[in-house]
């Protein structure tokens, strides 16, 4: 039997995750299966405990249940525990091993595909809900001259940006949109469910510093952010990229084997 792992949400239909762990399963030559398990809104557990009752190896977590997976999980690691969302689970010996690859995933999509060195940049992260969340270590892991968290709701990124104090020696700053006049940043991340919604964000145009990129974490559509950056003359990027590569962290967690990860992007965009 191969091993078998599945990956958790509601809705699922449309997820990429079983197509993207084939490829990779393939060419690693890798004897394992992947399904996409639609959990009911209030029977996340549930379905987990009877995936690993099966058998199940690990699984992939997305919405709405990273956050209801980081309670479930007895073990996390420290990045994880940084996110406080989970969307990798890993079962052995009775142990619910909780780890998120989201943010290792968006900065190799950054510096090794997009070539985008982040060391002295200025970041701008746009959103302060689960994906910010989620993205926020990693990126100051990477010593940028600047990270700088905006919300529609500014105290929510005040917030995220006092958690975030003192994780390493650089202090993320939080604004409201109204205060991103005047600034201007080489990479701008929009971590916002606004691409979702097709609903535009009050940005400046002056925003996008000459050679910046505009990195939408939502992929499949051209979203309203993606059209201002592109407007405003930056390099514009979808969340395809970074969604194959936390899938190939998840991957390398779960098998020991590092995927390539350029073949399975040029498959998807194909
Ligand atoms: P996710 O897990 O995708 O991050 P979330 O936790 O619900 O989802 O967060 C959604 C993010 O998108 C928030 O930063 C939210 O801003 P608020 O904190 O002010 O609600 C942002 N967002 C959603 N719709 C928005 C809109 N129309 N304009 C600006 N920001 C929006």
């Amino acid at each position: 039997m191969p091993d078998r792992y599945a990956v958790f949400g509601n809705p699922i239909l449309h997820s990429q995750s079983p197509r993207i762990h084939a490829l990779f399963a393939v060419q690693t030559g890798q004897d394992m299966r992947y399904a996409a398990l639609l959990a009911p809104v209030d029977g996340f557990a549930a379905a987990v405990a009877a995936f690993v009752r099966d058998g199940g190896k690990g699984a992939n977590v997305t919405v709405p249940f990273k956050e209801e997976a980081f309670r479930l999980a007895t073990r996390l690691t420290s990045r994880a525990q940084a996110a406080g969302a989970v969307n990798t689970l890993s079962f052995a010996d009775n142990t619910i091993s909780g780890d998120n690859t989201d943010g290792a995933g968006l900065v190799t999509e950054l510096k090794a595909n997009l070539g985008c060195a982040l060391l002295g940049k200025r970041i701008l992260l746009l959103g302060a809900g689960g994906a910010a969340r989620g993205v926020i270590l990693p990126l100051l892991q990477e010593q940028p001259a600047a990270l700088v968290i905006a919300n529609r709701t500014e105290e929510k990124a005040v917030r995220l940006a006092r958690e975030f104090s003192g994780n390493t020696q650089l202090m993320p700053e939080a604004r409201g949109f109204a205060q991103l006049d005047g600034q201007a940043f080489d990479l701008v991340i929009n971590a916002t469910s606004t691409g979702l919604s097709d609903t535009a964000l009050p940005l400046p145009p002056q925003l996008f510093a000459p050679g910046a990129l505009a990195y939408e974490m939502v992929y499949g559509r051209a979203t309203p952010f993606m059209q201002q950056a592109r407007t405003a003359g930056a390099r514009v990027a979808d969340g395809l990229g970074m969604l194959v590569e936390q899938a190939a962290e998840a991957f390398f967690i779960w098998r020991g084997v590092r995927p390539a990860t350029g073949p399975v992007l040029a498959v998807l965009r194909g």
